[in-house]
């Protein structure tokens, strides 16, 4: 009745609220092998654990009496307003959640306003995607780099005249971390195979293979040298080698493992073939930052972020990346937009980026854990709570203006730590 009086008419939430429990839920929602790739992270889950503990280790200083009533999330993204400085991170293979894969979370985002980047690993070609989050919305593609530049520019040409505006290069990912969740299931080259749909609807890709060029075992990243490290998922692999497919999304795997072979000076050759803007995602030091930031109209922004802890086992946790990244003079004064991800769980995780320097936050697994909860309404159920959340902690922690929030709204306890 006390709900009723202060809400009106009172309907449960269809899901928890509680973020904790999201995860909870999804981990019975979906066949143990499919959770934990999504919740796995590299080798002992150290820096996993670390970009949790480098947002509970800093905290927010509530001011009183500040007039609240009008409190914005607004910021303003390369040039573009949003609602909030919330993203959908690029995630792959999201039909080992929901059926319904990357469709489900792309439509959710274009509900709400929030800008969807689609992977490279995606489990819908990227017309697909298109098609289904509409005109209008607003969508990222994030690129694998592929070894061959040809696919490479048939992946962008696609992208961009499917109406994707802003090109996320992920350099972190080459080749998988350690994650013995996953090597110890041998259920990877299954979830490869999913992933690969974009690589399959390539007709460049499909064409050089179909000329035979990933069966030379000599030439570097055949199908051959990708088997040659021994792994158990890669035992699985040999035993299934014959079935077609998995020997294709080798290939496919094997060509997207591009940045291994790439410096820094091959980047002006993908800003020929991408008139949007370009982000750089997987910066995590403060010299790699400030390498982007010489790159003024070829680099546009970068994406402070570890992948979610799933790649270098005991790498920094993001938000100190981020918060020595932001301190640097030369990163602080130049064009760059810095977003970030990795570990943000909630309203409070939200306004310590931005107080760190983020123009604007990625979210992974949550957003993975709605998606195997419920699909379209389940992903959209998470944005909004994280959104509900950043909103009611700005107007306690006094912050009217979440584009203006700077470093002075956290103590500095954990400095002294
Ligand atoms: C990812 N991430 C990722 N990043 C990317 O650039 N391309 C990709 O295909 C994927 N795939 C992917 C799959 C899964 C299951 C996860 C959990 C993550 C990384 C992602 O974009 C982001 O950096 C992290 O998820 C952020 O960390 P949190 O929010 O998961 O802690």
């Amino acid at each position: 009745a006390y709900q009723m009086e202060l809400y009106g008419q009172f309907n449960p939430p269809r899901y928890p609220t509680d973020p904790t429990q999201w995860e909870a839920l999804a981990r019975r929602s979906v066949p143990s092998p499919n959770f934990m790739y999504v919740y796995g992270s590299a080798t002992t889950g150290q820096t996993y654990r670390a970009n949790l503990k480098a947002f509970e280790s800093r905290k927010i200083v509530p001011r009183m009496l500040v007039d609240a009533r009008v409190k914005s999330t607004e910021v303003e993204i390369l040039g573009k307003k949003y609602s909030s400085p919330l993203i959908c991170a690029p995630v792959g293979v999201q039909s080992i959640m929901n059926p319904e894969g990357e469709e489900a979370t792309a439509k959710a985002c274009a509900n709400l306003g929030i800008p969807f980047i689609l992977s490279t690993a995606s489990t819908r070609s990227i017309e697909q995607i298109a098609e289904a989050h509409g005109t209008g919305s607003d969508r990222w593609y994030q690129l694998y780099w592929p070894r061959t530049d040809e696919i490479a520019v048939s992946l962008l040409n696609r992208a961009w005249k499917s109406g994707y505006t802003t090109l996320v290069v992920t350099l972190d990912t080459f080749q998988l971390g350690y994650r013995p969740g996953d090597l110890d299931n041998c259920y990877l080259p299954f979830i490869w195979g999913e992933g690969c749909q974009i690589g399959f609807t390539d007709p460049v890709f499909n064409r050089l293979y179909s000329e035979g060029k990933y069966n030379d075992p000599n030439k570097p990243g055949s199908i051959f040298d990708l088997l040659g490290r021994a792994s158990n998922p890669l035992q699985a692999c040999k035993l299934l080698y014959n079935a077609l497919t998995i020997k294709k999304s080798l290939a496919w795997c094997s060509e997207i493992s591009g940045p291994i072979y790439r410096t820094w000076s091959d980047l002006p050759r993908l800003k020929q073939h991408w008139p949007g803007k370009i982000l750089l995602k997987g910066i995590q030091s403060v010299d790699d930052a400030k390498q982007a930031a010489r790159m003024d109209g070829v680099i546009d922004g970068i994406i402070v972020s570890n992948h979610g802890g799933r790649q270098v086992d005991g790498a920094i946790a993001s938000l100190d990346a981020l918060e020595m990244i932001m301190a640097d003079e030369t990163v602080k004064n130049s064009h760059l937009t810095v977003l970030f991800d990795s570990g943000v769980r909630t309203g409070s995780d939200v306004i310590k980026a931005m107080a760190l320097g983020a123009k604007g936050v990625l979210i992974g697994r949550p957003m993975m854990w709605g998606l195997a909860m419920g699909g379209e309404p389940g992903v959209e159920h998470v944005f909004k709570c994280l959104r509900a959340d950043l909103e009611i902690n700005m107007a306690l922690a006094g912050i009217k203006n979440l584009s203006e929030v700077k470093a002075d709204v956290l103590s500095h306890e954990h400095l002294a730590k």
